[in-house]
């Protein structure tokens, strides 16, 4: 297992729709682990392929409090099935883009078909902080940022701030 780079926004990659995986093989297990890896050292709650430049729809999430006891899930082409009326409001942040956090309002129970680690159909009930978590990163698959659902005038800043940080990281490199 090694850690992989986390492409920050603003990237070109960040906005483009994730493929399904036709089957889950050792390489899938393999990416699976190594995205597991890099959420555990940011470290995030949740990661989605497209994150370190794989346009594969995977997603691993990890809401657990305690490092002792970690709970991970892998899901391999997740697909929300329902989603329920009642929304909630969750502080969010995104490990592409980092330091910054707004309250995004997402139906507060959802429903995902999803193959797991072992290819396996499966379907979870979600709520809470896993809802949350699950809604942002299979909108990452699609192209999405939390972001996206900001006022334009705050999102343009974020994402203007973020180019300017990028720009003095390359400034230190050379
Ligand atoms: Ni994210």
């Amino acid at each position: 297992m090694s850690p992989r780079n986390i492409i920050i926004e603003p990237d070109p990659i960040l906005r483009k729709k994730s493929e399904p995986l036709e089957q889950v093989t050792d390489d899938t297990r393999k990416l699976l682990d190594d995205m597991l890896q890099t959420m555990y050292a940011a470290p995030g709650i949740g990661l989605a392929a497209v994150q370190i430049g794989i346009l594969r729809r995977v997603i691993v999430v990890d809401v657990s409090k305690k490092e002792e006891k970690r709970e991970p899930i892998f899901f391999i082409n997740p697909e929300i099935t329902f989603t329920s009326k009642e929304t909630s409001l969750f502080e969010e942040g995104c490990l592409s883009l980092p330091g910054y956090f707004a309250e995004i309002e997402r139906p507060s129970k959802c429903k995902v078909r999803y193959l797991d680690y072992n290819g396996k159909q499966t379907e979870l009930d979600a709520e809470g902080l896993l809802s949350t978590c699950i809604q942002h990163e299979i909108d990452h698959l699609n192209g999405i940022l939390f972001v996206d659902y900001l006022s334009k005038l705050k999102k343009d800043m974020i994402i203007k701030k973020l180019q300017k940080q990028k720009k003095d990281i390359d400034k230190a490199i050379l």
